[in-house]
């Protein structure tokens, strides 16, 4: 179609986390967060409005969406239908590139590429914080995937005052980030949901709140400092504790697999053989660990023995959204 506008967007990794919303509908968050954007995995996505259409079909990686994600993807084009005035049906093709079946693929990249793409396609020439805040909307995470390097997501109250912010960062151009991914077993439950049952049935909730909100602040003053070991500490202490409410809530569960705590294992006795390491883990059980240059090779022969070279991928500080 003549209209059609592709945009692309990496994935980023928390390193504090988002994990609860005060409003299930606008993703307002009960606590701000701060990620690093990749610069492997990314989705490109295609979005023209054509007339022709009579609903909204989505492409992604060359099938048809299911259903539900279709019905994901119209619910956000909604919202740029009604901010634009359009009334057109779209057509979207969506491409993750991420290794086939390894679990990478991400609502982050996929809805930060949706806003760009969706949006200057209906005419609108959104600024930074307006993307932020419009890919919001399809997934909290992606609102920190419109910027590059260091985000920091700060929750606000309202949909005006909730998107993510680029934080700079001097000093750590030497940080990697290396993915680990571990057998794939069925996905047992969404971060939606899985976030949903912790704020409502763990006890351990509010004290997430205080102590997410005092992570967040150590974890900006380490990263003006380009210290490594604190950065390091901070956002693995942060995501135990994500992954304490999980194991707290009623019904209680877990995204980890046997592989995850073999993998937690092995980042412990790296580091106590003084091979500086830390991991963060999100909503499944793959591992990212992270280090600095001049270990990462080290760290990726001892996870290829593990895991196989093919489980052990290599990532670095990555940009923001852009056009193709
Ligand atoms: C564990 O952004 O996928 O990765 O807003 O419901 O779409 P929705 O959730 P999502 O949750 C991400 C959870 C996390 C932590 C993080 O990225 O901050």
């Amino acid at each position: 179609s003549n209209n059609a506008v592709t945009a692309r967007a990496h994935t980023n990794i928390a390193l504090v986390k988002y994990w609860g919303k005060k409003d299930e509908n606008l993703i307002i968050p009960y606590t701000g967060s701060l990620s690093l954007t990749l610069d492997y995995f990314y989705t490109d996505t295609q979005v023209a409005f054509d007339a022709n259409l009579t609903t909204d079909d989505v492409q992604i990686d060359g099938q048809p969406a299911s259903a539900k994600t279709t019905a994901r993807v119209s619910r956000f084009l909604d919202i740029v239908r009604q901010r634009s005035g359009i009334t057109k049906s779209a057509a979207v093709r969506s491409t993750n590139h991420v290794p086939t079946a390894a679990g990478l693929a991400s609502s982050a990249s996929a809805f930060a590429a949706l806003a760009a793409a969706s949006s200057r396609a209906a005419g609108m020439n959104l600024s930074l914080t307006d993307l932020s805040r419009l890919a919001r909307r399809g997934s909290g995470s992606a609102c920190r995937s419109i910027f590059g390097g260091f985000a920091e997501w700060q929750p606000g109250t309202d949909d005006t005052n909730s998107y993510a912010i680029p934080i700079k960062s001097h000093g750590l151009a030497d940080l990697r980030v290396i993915a680990l991914t571990t057998v794939k077993g069925p996905k047992a439950i969404s971060s939606r949901q899985g976030m949903r049952l912790s704020v409502t049935t763990s006890p351990y909730y509010p004290a997430w709140i205080q102590t997410a909100q005092a992570d967040l602040v150590a974890l900006k003053a380490a990263l003006a400092a380009a210290d490594f070991t604190a950065i390091g500490k901070i956002s693995e202490l942060n995501a135990m504790r994500m992954h304490a409410l999980t194991l707290s809530a009623d019904p209680d569960f877990t995204y980890f697999n046997g592989q995850t705590l073999t993998i937690i294992d092995l980042v412990k006795s790296l580091r106590h053989s003084g091979v500086e390491c830390y991991y963060t883990i999100d909503a499944g059980p793959n591992v990212k660990v992270l280090c600095q240059s001049e270990t990462t090779e080290k760290i990726v022969t001892t996870f290829s023995k593990v895991l196989g070279d093919e489980n052990v991928i290599v990532t670095k500080p990555g940009p923001g959204v852009q056009y193709l």
